[in-house]
């Protein structure tokens, strides 16, 4: 809901209210974010600071008027009016001028939210949930205007902003930022957690206090990165993953953005959050416009969980569109990591094959498949399929896939290209590369120029060809490099501050152009694991892939980072091999498929060679995600409270009739006592059962013990022991069940068996968990 009395306008959704008004001097000030008020009738007397001289040295807004822009909290912050703090719109204007003054001009307010895709994505919704404000400021002197959109959406407690810059001066300006959002808050008595890292360590969770000073959270590498997510959190000291004060922002934008968080000189907090203001640079004329992307912000004071819940909905309802919105997602067999490179068409085949014997619904082939592509050096441009691998041809395979019954998968990189193929050789001004200047390299690849408009027509056409061919249901879009040496011949840039910009535009345009011709794709937004994992591309690509690293312990913090900001449903999981090819550690089966299931699962391992034991342990684990994939895919997901050599994660249909929880002991404790399982997000008022899921231990992991085990649990004499061992290859994890109350299990929790501890063994109640061992505990409401 939106409403604007006595100039203050009030932006509610169903816990949350945001409010700021006009203030004498007609600026927008802002004046409340947080828990939903009820009262409406609000002065802004009562919310804005008095002062009746400049606080120091200040400086007065004018002659007339001591208020001081530097405490005002403001809705659009200038420079050269003695806010030093940093500034939501930087131009300059009349060889460098900079000083801006916007105030209100007048406001319309709408019902619903316009979604008409107009080169930037947007987030969408309904008039029933949808309310939007558009507010017009006017430069003081110059011929400026600019236009503040809000959206709220009543079901996630989020708010929407953009802005929208008009030139309606016969003077050329240029842009130098232009920032989404700005919130001013009163205090710092605020943590910032951002979601940092590097290829193979992505978004992991970064929390720190505010102080006094300057916070940038940004990217400038051409795409958001894996290095600072655009997505922050504020939260209050105490605030924790079920109780607390939090808010949150994010920017539906894949390129270089920025995040500034502000503690000024007084104690105040500003958070500015859209495009990079580094390198960019963008040109309006007379009567062009410029708008920026649509950033989002969030509030709970239930803690971090129900933070991350909100943003969950908005990615599935509000951001994630078309054919695959809120559907089920398939469980995929990727051959990357089982073949690389080096794959022949019936290899492919009898992988295939075996990943539809263990219940595999998707098969995709990753990198190798076209041109003349042996190693990362060559091909990327040419997608023609080479026939040297793919024997029978792209149609054929395909076809082959789709009669057993499995859907067919493609990886291609269209971004990019590489020296050697016929593409560069054609036209090598296409490649992002300085003219009489070395240029630097990523991956053997250069990128490719998407704000031309002939690169993107060549792809269209070449994708839509292959798309076409096999009769594609899935693409893995990868995108390897970052950028460097920015330059375009492109006759419609006016200046180069203007190509990273242009390139993402580029980049939409294609997108939204594949999407339209092929609704029924399902698209799988990668680069190099997690480094465009936005907002923006989830609006084209209902899934990413997290990360390269699949290793279970790494994907922990991989995996939780991620689910701070996205949903269980955008992020790709994968089970590889051991030892892991990223990190050569070891972790079991089952463990890895444990981690794994909190996403969309897939299996990245060369399945020809798994043996009888692991090929019945996948089997089990893909019957048992798909009997709670929904859950899997799109249920509440919350970090459990544990000690620190343990990770809990739950998640749970909404209404917590069926919960469940991750398990995972990072290294052995000897002898550790009793431990207790708490879900403190249960239903107290249901009866529960509780189970954990059956996991397969192999004999072999017992060594020289595993004669002892077997004697004892099985009875069986020393002499016949050995012909039972060889076969005998497995034994079960514990069968321990439970019924109890959700009460209890909130408020008490429940006591897990014995650890194994080297002082005997019950095959039915003891409870083996090495380094890295976990377990899936399946809680359900009794009927
Ligand atoms: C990087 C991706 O993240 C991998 O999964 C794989 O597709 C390779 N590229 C292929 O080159």
């Amino acid at each position: 809901m939106i409403e604007q009395n006595s100039g203050i306008f009030n932006l509610s959704t169903q816990s949350t209210t945001y409010l700021f008004g006009v203030n004498k001097s007609g600026h927008l000030e802002h004046l409340y974010y947080g828990e939903h008020l009820c009262s409406t009738s609000i002065s802004l007397d009562a919310l804005s600071p008095i002062l009746t001289n400049p606080l120091g040295i200040g400086i007065a807004y004018s002659e007339t008027d001591p208020s001081m822009l530097e405490i005002v909290k403001q809705e659009i912050s200038t420079p050269g009016k003695g806010d030093y703090r940093e500034s939501a719109i930087e131009l300059s204007y009349n060889d460098g001028m900079d000083t801006l003054d916007f105030i209100y001009s007048s406001h319309q307010i709408l019902k619903g939210k316009s979604s008409i895709f107009t080169g930037l994505p947007q987030s969408y919704g309904d008039n029933t949930i949808c309310d939007t404000l558009r507010i017009t400021l006017k430069e003081k002197e110059l011929k400026l205007r600019l236009i503040l959109t809000y959206t709220t959406f009543n079901d996630c407690d989020v708010i929407t902003r953009k802005a929208t810059l008009y030139n309606d001066s016969p003077a050329e300006i240029t842009i130098q930022n232009l920032a989404s959002l700005q919130l001013d808050l009163d205090d710092s008595d605020w943590d910032l957690t951002t979601f940092d890292g590097a290829w193979a360590r992505e978004r992991h969770i970064n929390r720190r206090p505010l102080t006094t000073g300057i916070l940038i959270n940004d990217s400038k590498s051409g795409v958001s990165s894996a290095d600072h997510n655009p997505c922050i959190f504020l939260s209050r000291k105490d605030c924790n993953e079920l109780h607390g004060e939090c808010l949150a922002t994010n920017l539906i934008y894949s390129g270089n953005h920025r995040e500034a968080v502000e503690v000024s000189p007084y104690g105040q907090t500003r958070v500015l959050t859209g495009i990079n203001s580094a390198g960019f640079r963008w040109k309006l004329a007379q009567d062009e416009s410029f708008t920026t992307p649509e950033a989002i912000l969030t509030y709970s004071n239930a803690g971090f969980s129900d933070l991350s819940k909100n943003l969950h909905y908005f990615a599935n309802n509000h951001i994630v569109r078309g054919y695959w919105k809120n559907k089920q997602r398939p469980i995929l067999i990727n051959n990357w990591e089982a073949t690389y490179f080096n794959f022949t068409e019936s290899k492919l085949i009898t992988l295939a094959k075996r990943a539809k014997e263990v219940g595999i619904e998707l098969f995709v082939l990753d990198d190798g498949w076209f041109g003349d592509r042996q190693d990362d050096t060559s091909s990327l441009g040419d997608w023609s399929v080479n026939t040297k691998k793919l024997t029978s041809g792209m149609g054929a395979f395909a076809q082959k896939l789709h009669e057993m019954n499995l859907l067919f998968g493609l990886w291609v990189e269209p971004e990019m290209i590489s020296r050697n193929s016929n593409l560069f050789d054609k036209h090598p001004d296409w490649a992002v590369i300085i003219p009489g200047r070395a240029p630097s390299v990523g991956r053997n690849q250069f990128i490719l120029d998407l704000t031309k408009e002939e690169v993107r027509e060549y792809l269209y056409t070449a994708l839509s060809q292959i798309f076409t061919l096999g009769k594609v249901d899935y693409i893995k879009w990868d995108m390897n490099r970052t950028f460097s040496d920015i330059y375009s011949n492109n006759k419609a840039i006016r200046n180069m501050g203007e190509f990273n910009h242009r390139y993402i535009l580029g980049l939409y345009a294609l997108l939204n152009r594949l999407i339209k011709t092929f609704p029924k794709i399902l698209f799988e937004s990668c680069a190099s694991g997690g480094n465009r994992f936005d907002l923006g591309m989830l609006s084209f690509m209902p899934q990413n892939w997290v990360s390269d690293d699949t290793d279970a312990y790494e994907r922990l913090a991989i995996q939780e980072g991620t689910a701070c900001g996205y949903p269980l449903s955008a992020m790709g999981c994968h089970v590889s091999a051991i030892p892991n090819h990223q990190t050569l550690r070891k972790s079991d089966l089952e463990t890895r498929f444990n981690v794994a299931a909190f996403g969309n699962l897939g299996y990245e391992l060369d399945m020809t060679k798994l043996s009888d034991f692991e090929r019945d342990i996948i089997k089990d684990q893909i019957a048992f995600y798909k009997m709670y994939r929904n859950i899997f895919q799109y249920g509440t997901f919350v970090k459990l409270p544990s000690e620190s050599n343990t990770t809990r994660w739950a998640v749970m249909d909404p209404q917590k009739a069926n919960i469940l929880i991750l398990d995972y002991k990072r290294r052995l404790k000897p002898n550790p006592g009793l431990e207790i399982l708490k879900v403190p997000i249960t239903n107290i008022s249901y009866t529960y059962e509780v189970y954990p899921r059956q996991q397969k231990l192999s004999i072999k992991d017992f060594g020289s013990l595993a004669e002892n085990f077997i004697a004892s649990s099985t009875g069986i004499e020393n002499k016949k022991l050995e012909k039972v061992m060889k076969k005998m290859l497995h034994i079960n994890t514990e069968t321990v069940h439970y019924e109890v109350t959700g009460e209890y299990l909130a408020k008490c929790g429940i006591h897990l068996p014995q650890t194994f501890g080297g002082t005997g063994y019950d095959p039915h109640l003891t409870r083996v968990m090495p380094d890295g061992g976990s377990r899936i505990y399946l809680i359900t409401r009794k009927k």
